[in-house]
């Protein structure tokens, strides 16, 4: 895949400045990251979009207003999303609509895709359960990889040769919006 054109850092900068987001360890910039690093080691496997995975990462959750009962906070960060198009980044219309689809359902329960970027973008995102001690089911993946991952245990391969290594470099990524 050619270079980002997308300027992640500078946006990142944006939603994580936005008011009324939650400051949240659960589900705030830190669960970001690694969804995003969970993302970008599943497209590695399955060649699923990366840019609309690490957008999902950033977007998905922006807008939750707590951390317990927050049903809307998928659709209002795909609103959120929709927003910044065209002004902070670009992404063609089909692409988008991956984007928006993956950010409005992903905390719907088992929402049937065919689509191996939103898969990969849902997937992410359960493979940090870890988080709040929950073993994600594998009947709620969608791609072989994470499967394989829950099935055999195998949590530091999410690790290994991703922008976010492990617990340090993660702290380094975090507070690099900071300094
Ligand atoms: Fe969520
Ligand atoms: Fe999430």
């Amino acid at each position: 895949m050619k270079p980002s054109e997308i300027n992640f850092k500078k946006l990142w900068k944006i939603v994580i400045s936005t008011p009324n987001r939650i400051h949240s360890s659960v589900h705030g910039p830190k669960h970001w990251a690694r969804v995003e690093r969970n993302g970008l080691y599943l497209c590695k496997a399955n060649s699923a979009d990366e840019e609309v995975v690490r957008l999902f990462a950033l977007f998905h959750d922006s807008m939750r207003i707590n951390d317990h009962r927050d049903p809307e906070h998928g659709l209002r960060g795909a609103e959120y999303a929709k927003s910044l198009l065209n002004k902070e980044y670009e992404l063609s219309e089909e692409r988008f609509e991956l984007l928006y689809y993956a950010c409005q359902y992903h905390n719907k329960s088992k929402t049937p895709t065919e689509n191996k970027t939103i898969g990969t973008c849902w997937d992410a995102d359960r493979l940090d359960l870890r988080r709040v001690c929950i073993k994600p089911s594998e009947q709620l993946l969608y791609s072989q990889e994470a499967k394989r991952i829950v099935r055999e245990k195998k949590w530091a391969e999410l690790t290994k040769g991703n922008n976010i290594k492990n617990k340090e470099s993660l702290v380094k990524f975090w507070n690099n919006f900071f300094h």
